[in-house]
C-alpha cells in the first residue's frame, strides 16, 4: 500500500493479480552467472491466457499507455515494468480499478529494473513489442550508464523479441535521441539512419558512446546481419489526434511545445 501519488488514498498494486508478486517472480539463482538459462522465467504464464501475443513496456510511469492501449488490444498481454515504487503503485492501482469494471485482465505490472529483467529473467523470442517511451534522459555524463539504451540492452532486446518483433522508441530529448542513434548504428544498416538523425548530433554522440563490451560483441556475431532494421514509428490506436504515442509525458511536453523523435527497430532473424 502507498499513499503518495494517491493524494491520501491508499494505492493497491493487487499482488498476484495486477502486481507480479515475489512468489511469481521467484528468486534469481546464483547459477545465472555460469548458466544464464537458469534464471529465466516465462512472464506469459502470469496471465490468464498465456498463449496470447506478449508486449512489454519499459518505464510505464503512471501507466497511461498501458491503460489506453490494452483496452483496445484485448487479445494481447501487456507487462509494464516500472522501477520507481510510487509510479509502479499508481499504475498498478489504476489497472486494478479498471479490472473492477471488467476490463484490463490483459495487463500486469512488475516492480523493478526492466533492463535487468530482460537480461536475467526473460526467455528468448517471446515478445512481440518492447515499448520505450520518454525514457529518462540522465543528462549528466556520469549518469549516462543509467540510460536504458546501451549495447547490452540492445543485445537483450534482440534475444527476447520474436522474429519481426519491434522495439518502439519515442523521446523529446535531442541528446538522448542522438545517443540512441549512435548505439543503433551498430545494430542496423547505417545507411538507413540518415532520415532519423542529422550528422552533427550523431557525430557528437559517437564521441561519448562506449564501444560494445566483448561479451556483447560475441553475441552480436551470432545474430542476423544486421540484427535490426530501422523504420518509422506508427501511432498506436490509442494515441489521440496530434499525438505520437499518447503517454503522460508526451501530453506534458506537448503543452510545453516540444517536438518528438520516434522510430521502430524490427528484429531480423
Ligand atoms: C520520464 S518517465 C516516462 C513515463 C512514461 N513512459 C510516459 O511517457 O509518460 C520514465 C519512467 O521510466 C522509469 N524507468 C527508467 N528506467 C527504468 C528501468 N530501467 N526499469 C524500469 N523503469 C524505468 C522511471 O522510473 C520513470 O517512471
Amino acid at each position: 500500500m502507498s499513499f503518495g501519488l494517491g493524494h491520501g488514498k491508499a494505492l493497491d498494486d493487487a499482488p498476484g493479480e495486477v502486481g507480479v508478486s515475489d512468489a511469481e517472480l521467484g528468486p534469481l539463482p546464483d547459477s545465472v552467472l555460469t548458466d544464464p538459462e537458469s534464471g529465466r522465467i516465462d512472464p506469459r504464464a502470469w496471465f490468464d491466457s498465456p498463449d496470447r501475443a506478449f508486449e512489454l513496456e519499459i518505464g510505464s510511469g503512471k501507466g497511461t499507455f498501458l491503460v489506453q492501449q490494452a483496452e483496445l488490444q484485448p487479445s494481447t498481454n501487456f507487462l509494464g515494468i516500472e522501477w520507481a515504487g510510487e509510479f509502479y503503485q499508481y499504475a498498478a492501482d489504476r489497472i486494478r480499478r479498471r479490472r473492477g469494471s471488467g476490463s484490463h485482465a490483459n495487463v500486469r505490472m512488475l516492480h523493478g529494473d526492466a533492463t535487468e529483467f530482460l537480461r536475467w529473467r526473460c526467455p528468448d523470442g517471446i515478445c512481440r513489442v518492447i515499448h520505450l517511451y520518454f525514457s529518462d534522459p540522465w543528462p549528466k555524463s556520469r549518469h549516462h550508464k543509467k540510460r536504458v539504451v546501451q549495447h547490452r540492452f540492445l543485445a537483450d532486446a534482440w534475444r527476447v523479441l520474436e522474429p519481426g518483433g519491434e522495439l518502439r522508441v519515442v523521446t523529446d530529448h535531442a541528446d538522448l535521441w542522438a545517443w540512441d542513434m549512435a548505439h543503433f548504428e551498430t545494430w542496423v544498416d547505417r545507411s538507413d539512419l540518415g532520415e532519423f538523425v542529422d550528422e552533427a548530433p550523431l557525430d557528437a554522440a559517437r564521441r561519448i558512446v562506449p564501444a560494445p563490451p566483448e561479451s556483447v560483441r560475441r553475441l552480436r556475431d551470432t545474430m542476423h546481419e544486421p540484427p535490426f532494421s530501422i523504420g518509422p514509428f506508427e501511432r498506436p490506436e490509442s494515441a489521440a489526434d496530434g499525438e505520437v504515442v499518447g503517454t503522460n509525458f508526451e501530453r506534458k511536453f506537448i503543452d510545453e511545445g516540444r517536438s518528438f523523435h520516434a522510430c521502430v527497430l524490427r528484429k531480423l532473424a
